[in-house]
This record gives C-alpha cells, structure tokens and sequence, in this order.
C-alpha cells in the first residue's frame, strides 16, 4: 500500500533527462535573447548518468592556461582524458593546439579526428598511434573509486612519452594517497571549481613542481 504521506520521488533516470531539458531550454533562451556571452564555450548539457560535471569557465581557463604554459616553446601533444571542457577550451584559446580528446561520450565525435572513444574498464584498448605519444597529459576519472583511479593511471602511462610528460589530475581529495602511490602526483593550492555544486571536495594533483603556478603545490603534511 502507498503512503500518501511520503514525498513524491523521482527515479535517477528522470531526473537527469529532467536536468537535461532544463538545462537545454536555458541555453535556447539566452540564446534567443543574445545574452550568451561571445566567448563563452558552449559544451553539450551535464549527463549525470555518465558521472558528467562541467568545470566552471575560471577553472577551465586556469587549467587550460596552465597547459599552454607547458606547450611555451615547444610542439607539444596534449592528451585530454574525460575532459571535454579543458579540451573545449583549450581549442578556443589556441586553435591550433595539438589536442586530443578521449572520452566515453559519443557526443564528442563533433571534434572529428581529435575525438578518440574511450571507455576506462578498457584501459589500454586505445589505438596504437596514441601509444607514448604525448608531452602533457590531464585526466579527470568519472568515478573516485580505487578501481578507476588505477585504470585511468594505467591509460596515462600508455600515453605518456617516456621521455618526458607532464601529469595533471583533477579528482577528489580522496584519492591524495592514491594519485601519489601510482603515479607520483602531489596537490596544487588551487581548488577546481563546478559549474554544478558537488559535494566532494575537488583537488587538482601535478606530477611536476608548478612554482607559484595553481598556488603552487601546498606544503607537506
Ligand atoms: C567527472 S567528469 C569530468 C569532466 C570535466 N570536469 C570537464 O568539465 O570536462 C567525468 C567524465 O568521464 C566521462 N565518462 C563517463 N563514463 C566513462 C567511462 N566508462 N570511461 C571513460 N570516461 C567516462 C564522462 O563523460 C565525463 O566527461
């Protein structure tokens, strides 16, 4: 028997289709009345099944700034993995940027060759053009499971030049001692920030010493 007294519920499903409505319906009427920003980056909506939160445009912009400060002076490959936003920004602030984006996300083959599918429980079924090919690579996991963190640290490594890679990770401070063990990372002072709330707290980890770049790594413990 249902209690009348329960508050209505909706299921998971619904509400992400709900979000996504709404959210589609925001963009047409900014749109309509001229109000979206010039250069603001237009993504495709937050699809929350696929564990997808877009980064806020500073932190996109930082991060992206921060990339291109590696590239300075050299031609470096950038491999995204589950960022479409920094990807999306980065080719808005530097077209010719040699960016490659991985995700799980079908949307994003709108970014013809520079899309790769990529789905984490196959780690390294990534094609083999892409094996130790790039100069700075950035991930951010869609989940905060050990799990995850050890497959998507095993594509970076796949990816990584040998030689030498830039590492950036952007997950939740509760894989500190994990992003260290596997892949040797320590966390920057900055904080990134969601254009969505989140309840965890957010951290974005270096496996190089950014000086006073991103606050700079904060001080041991
Ligand atoms: C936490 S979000 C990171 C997005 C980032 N904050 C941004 O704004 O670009 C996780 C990303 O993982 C992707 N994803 C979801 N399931 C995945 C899977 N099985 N394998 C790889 N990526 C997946 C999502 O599509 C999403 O882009």
């Amino acid at each position: 028997m249902e209690d009348d007294e329960d508050p209505p519920m909706l299921s998971s499903h619904t509400l992400a289709a709900l979000h996504e409505f709404l959210s589609e319906q925001n963009r047409s009427l900014a749109a309509e009345a001229g109000d979206e920003p010039e250069d603001e980056v237009v993504l495709v909506s937050e699809d929350w099944r696929l564990s997808q939160f877009w980064y806020h445009r500073e932190t996109a912009e930082t991060v992206a700034n921060e990339v291109l400060k590696l590239c300075s002076g050299s031609v470096a490959r950038i491999a995204c993995i589950a960022c479409p936003t920094l990807y999306a920004y980065l080719k808005k602030i530097s077209p010719n940027v040699a960016a490659q984006l991985l995700e799980y996300d079908h949307r994003f083959n709108q970014y013809g060759k520079e899309f790769t599918y990529y789905d984490y429980n196959q780690p390294e079924q990534v094609p083999q053009e892409l094996k130790h090919a790039f100069d700075i690579v950035v991930a951010d996991p869609p989940y905060l499971s050990k799990e995850c963190l050890e497959k998507v640290a095993q594509t970076i490594s796949f990816l990584a030049s040998p030689e030498r890679c830039s590492l950036l990770l952007l997950t939740g401070e509760v894989q500190r001692d994990r992003a260290a063990e596997l892949l040797g990372l320590r966390p920057c002072v900055f904080r990134p920030q969601h254009s969505s709330k989140l309840g965890n707290e957010f951290r974005l980890f270096t496996n190089y010493d950014p000086g006073s770049r991103l606050g700079g790594w904060e001080p041991e413990k």
